[in-house]
């Protein structure tokens, strides 16, 4: 039987082992360098993504990856353009804030990441956003085991039903009936991201 190794964490005991330190190392990185990473590794993450579970066995995911940077400039103007008459329709906090910093100059929503991961899914499923965040997931955890920083953008989820930006990822294949559900930056980490602190009261164990 393999061996389990123990590590204390304040007053919790926790098993360590690669994959659960490569899952609680994650961070968000919003600062990338430009070098590119290679293509076994974006080969890597998009198969991690494919063996995500998915509600029925769907997979009706859709993963496109773009690291052209003319065209990730491109998308990039098309956000800028779409915030500008963009209304948010909740009051999710981030929203106004990601509006109002879209007119800043130099703002960029994939924090310049060589390499940008849209997940779209077919319309009208109702487990589309869930499969894309575990498929997401799964590209954020290899990220990370490979040495490479990644971050979650919303961005092109809130501005799903945009024209602009629509008709340009149709021209990347991305189908027009699609729902946009998420995207991942992901490149070399420039700066390593401070661990934001963890809730308390957030676990509950019944026994
Ligand atoms: C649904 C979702 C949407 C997110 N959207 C963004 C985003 O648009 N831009 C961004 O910088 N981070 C985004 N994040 C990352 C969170 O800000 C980040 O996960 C959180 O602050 C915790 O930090 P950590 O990932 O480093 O642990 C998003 C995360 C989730 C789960």
């Amino acid at each position: 039987m393999q061996e389990v190794e123990f590590v204390t964490k304040g007053e919790i005991v926790l098993i360590h082992n690669e994959v659960i330190d490569c899952i609680l190392t994650r961070r968000s990185t919003r600062m990338f360098k430009e070098q590119q990473m290679e293509p076994e590794q974006l080969e890597t993450l998009l198969e991690t993504a494919r063996w995500a579970p998915s509600g029925g066995n769907n997979q009706s995911w859709l993963f496109t990856a773009i690291q052209d940077k003319v065209k990730l400039l491109k998308l990039n103007d098309l956000v800028k353009e779409g915030f500008q008459h963009w209304i948010p329709d909740d009051d999710y906090p981030g929203k106004l804030g990601a509006k109002k910093s879209s007119q800043k100059e130099g703002y960029n929503f994939y924090y310049q990441a060589p390499t940008l991961i849209i997940a779209s899914n077919r319309p009208n499923y109702e487990n589309a956003m869930a499969d894309c965040s575990l498929a997401l997931e799964n590209i954020f955890i290899s990220a990370n085991s490979l040495g490479l920083g990644s971050c979650y953008i919303n961005q092109l989820h809130w501005l799903r039903n945009d024209q602009g930006v629509r008709d340009f990822l149709f021209e990347l294949g991305v189908p027009r009936e699609h729902t946009i559900c998420s995207a991942a930056a992901v490149g070399y980490i420039d700066k390593e991201s401070k661990a934001p602190i963890r809730s308390e009261n957030t676990i509950h164990i019944i026994i």
